[in-house]
């Protein structure tokens, strides 16, 4: 087996994964998230390989006499972990979705043009990135600065406790903001506009190679082998993505989670951004690259309605009462109660209901954040139509559990939208990497070609006469967007 660990923004899990592709075992442990100050996001990295100890060991012990053979790491993209000299943590990690980095975004974009950082490093200068939170350390927080020698990513801080190693790959690294993308190298023409040195951050292996192996404390620690490879693995959207099989090869397949924030997923083989910068190109893990279009509040949005709206009702009844009312009959809503990411990424967009009046119920309100979720993921999805080839997106999270959803996406989107027969995860991608250094494939793509889930099944779509509706409908709402 090879094992798969994933740090996420809620807690970390591990999966350990058969080579035919069966879990075998999985653990998870949750641990805090703290905001010492309205927009600020952080997390202590202790936190992370507390968590991650504990779930590896108890996967460890449920392996049936398993041997594991590699580890692979994925996590949360973006943010940032400062080492000092020792490789002691200076300060909490500031998360991929900290919005206090505004006067850093725009002095990146004084010093390097929009359409130079477009091209060289697929996308303008973003507030949840990793570049501008070190420019924010620098203005904000000197002193830490001045210790600053090593700027790590989440699951990059794992892999180097658990290995002594500091090591990157460029799924990752592209989020950083500063990796130009066609030769995964950091750019340092970039670099030096910003009077930052590249010796900040590590070098980058490919995500399918070795990091390093396990250290002797953290094996016993674990009840892992000594000395087992670490992988470095990919963010959690690219290793997702390959636990569902997109390869930047058949470009045809994406995907579109549904989860606190709506993330569309297309793979490509090619360096090719928006030029404007209005969705995400990254590195894809197996080589390749991809579109990422995020829209912040998506099932995040339907439990905003139900926290503060309907907090007696369950999920399930609002989604039912939303497939009763049929339509919601003029109430638009858009979703951007946290910002907004693709395509207007404006931190400060802020979200709306319009076109009530007392002959509405609260299935109207419902249906109305489900299709304004929709609409804004469609927003996304037009930016990337001119460049990517994808015609079927398998639906991942919470939200991919209502027909009614993903009915509505896919009408948004006049794309397919199937859900997959199960559901991977960015852990169980993680493990998938590690499979080529395990050498239980000969190669990553025979590895996702071998693991891919089968069997989809269709979602519904939309009666033509719906689609009419929702074009009237998106015009209607971009009357309602500042630009
Ligand atoms: C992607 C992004 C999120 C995080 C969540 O750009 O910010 O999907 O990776 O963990």
């Amino acid at each position: 087996v090879t094992l798969g660990v994933d740090v996420g923004t809620s807690g970390v899990k591990v999966v350990a994964l058969t080579r035919r592709g069966e879990v075998i075992a999985e653990a998870t442990r949750s641990y805090p998230l703290h905001t010492p100050r309205p927009g600020w996001t952080q997390q202590d990295p202790s936190d992370w390989v507390r968590g991650a100890t504990e779930a590896l060991r108890d996967v460890a012990s449920n392996l049936d006499g398993r041997v594991p053979l590699a580890l692979g790491l994925s996590g949360q993209m973006h943010g940032l972990v400062p080492l000092d000299g020792g490789g002691d943590v200076i300060r909490p990690a500031m998360l991929w979705n900290d919005a206090r980095t505004g006067a850093q975004v725009e002095a990146i974009e004084a010093r390097v043009s929009r359409a130079e950082l477009v091209a060289r490093t697929g996308n303008r200068a973003v507030a949840g990135f990793q570049l501008p939170k070190i420019l924010w350390l620098r203005d904000e927080e000197p002193q830490a600065f001045a210790r600053l020698r090593c700027a790590l990513l989440p699951k990059d801080y794992l892999g180097f406790v658990l290995t002594g190693q500091k090591r990157t790959e460029p799924s990752d690294a592209s989020g950083v903001g500063a990796l130009h993308l066609a030769s995964k190298s950091w750019d340092r023409d970039v670099l030096s506009a910003l009077d930052l040195d590249a010796s900040l951050f590590p070098d980058v292996i490919a995500s399918h190679e070795v990091v390093g192996t396990l250290s002797d404390a953290v094996a016993q620690a674990c009840g892992l082998p000594r000395g087992l490879l670490v992988v470095a693995g990919g963010g959690d959207n690219a290793a997702a993505g390959v636990g569902l099989g997109l390869t930047s090869s058949r470009r045809d397949v994406g995907s579109v989670s549904l989860g606190t924030s709506g993330v569309i997923f297309a793979p490509l083989s090619d360096a090719t951004p928006d030029p404007e910068g209005r969705v995400h190109l990254f590195a894809h893990a197996d080589g390749g690259y991809h579109l990422l279009g995020v829209t912040l509040s998506a099932a995040g949005a339907l439990q905003w309605l139900k926290d503060k709206i309907a907090p007696e009702a369950s999920l399930e009844t609002l989604l039912e009462e939303a497939r009763g009312v049929g339509s919601s009959q003029g109430v638009t809503f858009l979703p951007y109660l946290a910002g907004e990411r693709s395509p207007w990424m404006d931190p400060a967009l802020r979200g709306s209901w319009s076109g009530l009046s007392l002959a509405h119920e609260r299935g109207h309100l419902t249906r109305a954040v489900l299709e304004g979720v929709a609409f804004s993921l469609a927003d996304a999805f037009d930016v990337m139509r001119p460049l990517s080839h994808v015609e079927t997106l398998l639906a991942t999270g919470g939200g991919a559990r209502s027909d009614l959803w993903l009915g509505l996406v896919s009408g948004a989107l006049d794309k397919a939208v199937r859900r997959p027969s199960h559901e991977p995860g960015a852990a169980h991608g993680a493990a998938i990497l590690a499979m080529p250094a395990a050498g239980l494939y000969a190669s990553l793509e025979e590895a996702m070609d071998a693991l891919r889930p089968r069997g989809d099944a269709v979602a519904a779509l939309p009666a033509a006469a719906e689609f009419a509706l929702y074009r009237t409908r998106r015009d209607l709402e971009r009357l309602h967007v500042p630009t």
